[in-house]
Parts: structure tokens; C-alpha cells; sequence
């Protein structure tokens, strides 16, 4: 290999004060593992000298505790974009210590391209293999990699013998032509080609290749409990009722599915499902449910930006590559999410929400509406566009002292406008071509924990007027409660009249 082989330490040198440095990688999946750390490092020094050390970080989705939660402990994080789920970066994040930017993923490469966020200094990308002639074959994860490298100055690589050589392949870059020049993004289903395995970059380019040898660190998941597989089943039930009422085509639509538990619960109860026929995921993270899924045969292939696997489970998909060669593809997270493919594909999107109104508006991202909890990711980018726009969430959270369902939410991320069904695990609100205040009593009814119906309704019958009936003074009592008590439950709501 003619490129120079550094080490971390060596590879933080070329990243300087100020810089904007590009991130490979999607969620923990081929984000890079040891450069991040060493960055943190050098920050520390620097500090200690009583220099200024912070840098821009620009990911596809979040990353893991190695870059974000590392290099937000060093304090060497001065803006973030485009999403985050790191404890110790909300933190900072939440006490104005760094500047961060929420913003859908399918934007950010684009974004980056059009010049609105600066230029980038340095791309740090995991890669599984390099070529002499610059062809960069990633690991399991793509997000904004093809874009960085593309816009970087400098690129330095952590080539991850963990990762097997056969992954080359997996791979599908595409960058769309910027406006005025872009033409439709010619992919029709989910399994559709329309780029190369690798990603092209001037050799020149590569300043450093620091190697590794190290898994993702994706975590098993939690066993599935009562309330979520009971939202699972509320999803399946629902969807196998608009098959059977020809409002899904017969051989079914491709399926986006947000990460958590919740997600998991939902694809299992899909899988075991005997009226829903083998399905096919244009999603943005295929997570340790999908891989079983495609075993099984119940998913025929699966569209991602990343493989967010478990690390024992990544070894048993590593060491059996042939059998999901033709079965799975990753793309650039503005691929993976582009809105005009989930329009075109008319996917049904299945994403969690934190609280939603009684009318249908959903936050997904701030707590009683300031602090930041992780991001809209890439939800917005599906929900927008689906074909069947779901939401699910448990009806409460802390034991009850939260009910998921308010009068009005305090933060909004998708409006009444882009969400069509609301799922807890009491059941369904289908809002299609429903006027607000059949919605509020669709939710209240189907979705609201009982222990917070009465005051919902209550809500209602206050003197709100109009299309949307709020009572403005009132719309966030259970929030004020919750921040005054600690609990929502209010006892009446005479003091918010
Ligand atoms: N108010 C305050 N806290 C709430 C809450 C509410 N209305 N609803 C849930 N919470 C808390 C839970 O108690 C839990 O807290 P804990 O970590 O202290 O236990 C935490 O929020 C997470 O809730 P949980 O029920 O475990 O859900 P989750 O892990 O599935 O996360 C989101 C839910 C909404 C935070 C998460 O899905 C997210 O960040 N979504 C936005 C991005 C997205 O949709 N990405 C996928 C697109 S492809």
C-alpha cells in the first residue's frame, strides 16, 4: 500500500482548532473507533497549555461513545450536526455548551454540498479496504462519507481488519448532481443499483491510514416487554387489516422502521405474522431484527445505511456473507432517506415518538419542549413522504407521571399534517381525512393511557373554539404540572382557565 501508516495520535495532528471534520459511519456502524479518542487527547493538551481546542463535528447519524461521548467530555465539540443519542454530549448540548444543529439526514450531504456549512477540513472514515488508486471500501456504515471525502481537504482512514475484505460489494455510492443539474434518483425498488462499491477519491488526498482492529460495539437488545410488544402487535393487527381491506397492495409495501426496542417489537410481530406477506425494508438501519427476519425469509431484502448489529451477530453475518449478498445493500444516508424514494416507493414508516397532541402533532425530540433528547434523525425524511405515516410510543413514561399524549405538544417535529396513525398499547388512532376534533377523540380514546383519559376529555370540554379547539392558557398545564410536581396528573385544570 503506498500510503503512510500513522498512528491515532499522529492522525489527531492534521486536525487543528476550528477545523470541520466529516465522520464515515452511521450510528455505531462504521464509525471511526480510535482517531475520535486520540482527538479528544490532543484536546486535552491542548487546554492544559491554555490554547483553544474545539472542533465542528458532521456525522451521517449519531456515532458512538468513542467520538461523540470522547470528544464532548474533552470539551473539543463546538458545533454538532445533524444527530445525536450520546449522555454526555446532550448534556453539553443542553447547557448551551455546544452549539448543535438538529437537522433531517437525508439533508446534511447536500447541505454540505450547496456550502451552507462551511467548508470541510479533514474526513476521518473506516474503511475495510483501500486501493493505491483511491478506492475506499467502507465497513457498515456509509451516512455522509462519500460526501466528505468528496469536500475534504485532508482524508485520513482507519482501515479495520475487523471488518472482512468480502463486505466490498455491500456497497452502493451514489451522489445525486446538485441543482440545476440533478435529474430523478433512478432507484424503483428497493433492491435497485445505481452506483459503485467504492468510494472515489484523489489519492493525494489520504494523508494517513491509522489501522484497527475493532467491532462496532453495538449492544444486544433488551428482551421485549409487555407494553412494547403489545404496540408490536397493535402495528401488525393494523396493518394486516388494510391489507385484508385492499388499502396496502397485495404483494405488500417496503417497510422503514426506526432503531430501538420498539422497532424491534414492531418487526418481530411483523415476521411472525401469517397475513403479511415476505416484505421488503428501505429503511435507514438494519438492526439485529431485520438479519433474523431475512433468515427467515419474511424480508426478501433490505435497503440501509447501515448494518447496526449486535457484535455477536455481526460475526455470524460476517462469516455467511454470501448468503445475504444479493439480500442487502448500503447506501449514502441521502440515498437511504431521500424523500423523493419514499415517495415514489410509497413506504409504510414506522417511527417513535416521545409525546402527541391530542390533534396529531408529534415531538420526537425535546423533553417538556427544551431539552434536547436526541434529534429528528432521519423520521422527519420518512414521515413526510410515506405512503402510511405511523407513529408509536407508550401511552406514559416514569411509572405514569408522564403521559405520552397531551393537549398540545411542546415541541413539534412532525405536524398533523404528515402524521396518519398514532399506535400505544391500547391501540390505533387512524387520523386519514379526519378533522381535528374527531382526531382528539380518536386518540384520547384508542391511544391515551386511561389513567389520563378523564382530564384529556376535560381538556376538550374547556372553552376551546374554533377548527382546533385549544384553550391556550390551558394547551400545556400538563407540562407546567410536571415541572411544578413533578408528575402530570393534574387534579383539575380550574387554576389554567
Ligand atoms: N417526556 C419525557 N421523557 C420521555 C417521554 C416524554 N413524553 N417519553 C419517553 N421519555 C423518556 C423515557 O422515559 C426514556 O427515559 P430513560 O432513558 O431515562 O429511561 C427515554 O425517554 C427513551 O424512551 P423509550 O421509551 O425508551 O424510547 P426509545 O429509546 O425508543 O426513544 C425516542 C424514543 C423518541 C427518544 C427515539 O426514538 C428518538 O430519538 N427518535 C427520534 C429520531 C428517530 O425517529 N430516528 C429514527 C428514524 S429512522
Amino acid at each position: 500500500m503506498k500510503y503512510k501508516i500513522i498512528s491515532a495520535d499522529e492522525a489527531a495532528t492534521y486536525v487543528h482548532h476550528d477545523d470541520n471534520v466529516g465522520f464515515g459511519g452511521f450510528t455505531a456502524a462504521g464509525t471511526p473507533k480510535v482517531i475520535p479518542s486520540a482527538i479528544a487527547r490532543r484536546a486535552e493538551e491542548e487546554h492544559a497549555a491554555g490554547r483553544p481546542f474545539r472542533i465542528g463535528i458532521f456525522t451521517g447519524a449519531s456515532s458512538s461513545d468513542k467520538l461523540d461521548g470522547a470528544l464532548a467530555r474533552a470539551k473539543a465539540v463546538k458545533f454538532r450536526t445533524p444527530y445525536q443519542s450520546c449522555a454526555d454530549s446532550r448534556v453539553a448540548i443542553n447547557a448551551g455548551e455546544i452549539s448543535y444543529c438538529d437537522m433531517h439526514l437525508s439533508e446534511l450531504a447536500q447541505t454540505l454540498r450547496y456550502g451552507f456549512l462551511g467548508d470541510i477540513d479533514v474526513a476521518i472514515i473506516e474503511a475495510s479496504s483501500v486501493t493505491d488508486d483511491g478506492k475506499i471500501y467502507l465497513g457498515t456504515g456509509v451516512g455522509i462519507a462519500p460526501t466528505v471525502c468528496r469536500l475534504a481537504k485532508k482524508i485520513l482512514i482507519e482501515l479495520n481488519s475487523h471488518n472482512p475484505k468480502e463486505l466490498a460489494g455491500f456497497h452502493d455510492i451514489y451522489q445525486p448532481a446538485d441543482p440545476p443539474h440533478r435529474r430523478e434518483i433512478p432507484v424503483y425498488k428497493p433492491s435497485d443499483r445505481i452506483g459503485v462499491p467504492y468510494i472515489q477519491v484523489d489519492p493525494e488526498k489520504i494523508v494517513g491510514i491509522v489501522e484497527t482492529n475493532l467491532p462496532d460495539g453495538v449492544k444486544e437488545f433488551a428482551p421485549v416487554d409487555e407494553v412494547t410488544m403489545k404496540i408490536g402487535q397493535n402495528v401488525s393487527d393494523f396493518l394486516t387489516a388494510q391489507l385484508q381491506a385492499g388499502l396496502i397492495p397485495a404483494e405488500f409495501l417496503p417497510i422503514q422502521s426506526g432503531v430501538g426496542n420498539i422497532a424491534n417489537a414492531v418487526l418481530g410481530c411483523l415476521g411472525k405474522n401469517p397475513h403479511i406477506p415476505p416484505f421488503q425494508m428501505y429503511t435507514e438501519v438494519v438492526q439485529d431484527s431485520v438479519i433474523g427476519l431475512i433468515r427467515e425469509g419474511r424480508c426478501t431484502f433490505a435497503s440501509s445505511c447501515s448494518l447496526t448489529i449486535s457484535d455477536k451477530l455481526a460475526q455470524e453475518v460476517f462469516s455467511d456473507l454470501d448468503f445475504f449478498r444479493d439480500k442487502l445493500v448500503l447506501r449514502p444516508g441521502e440515498i437511504s432517506n431521500n424523500p423523493e424514494l419514499v415517495r415514489r416507493m410509497g413506504l409504510i414508516t414506522i417511527n417513535t415518538a416521545l409525546e402527541a397532541d391530542i390533534f396529531g402533532n408529534v415531538n420526537s425530540t425535546h423533553v417538556t419542549g427544551t431539552k434536547m433528547m436526541n434529534g429528528i434523525g432521519g423520521s422527519g425524511d420518512f414521515t413526510r413522504n410515506g405512503y402510511l405515516s405511523i407513529f408509536t410510543c407508550p401511552s406514559i413514561a416514569k411509572g405514569g407521571k408522564i403521559s405520552a399524549i397531551v393537549p398540545m405538544v411542546s415541541h413539534l417535529d412532525h405536524s398533523e399534517h404528515s402524521v396518519n396513525i398514532i399506535v400505544t398499547e391500547w391501540g390505533v388512532a387512524d387520523l386519514r381525512g379526519k378533522a381535528p376534533r374527531e382526531r382528539a377523540e380518536l386518540i384520547i380514546e384508542n391511544c391515551a393511557h386511561p389513567m389520563y383519559r378523564p382530564l384529556l376529555r376535560e381538556y376538550l370540554s374547556l372553552r376551546g373554539k374554533g377548527h382546533t379547539p385549544h384553550s391556550l392558557n390551558a394547551a400545556f398545564a400538563f407540562h407546567e404540572e410536571f415541572l411544578r410536581s413533578g408528575d402530570m396528573s393534574l387534579t383539575s385544570f380550574e387554576d389554567f382557565k
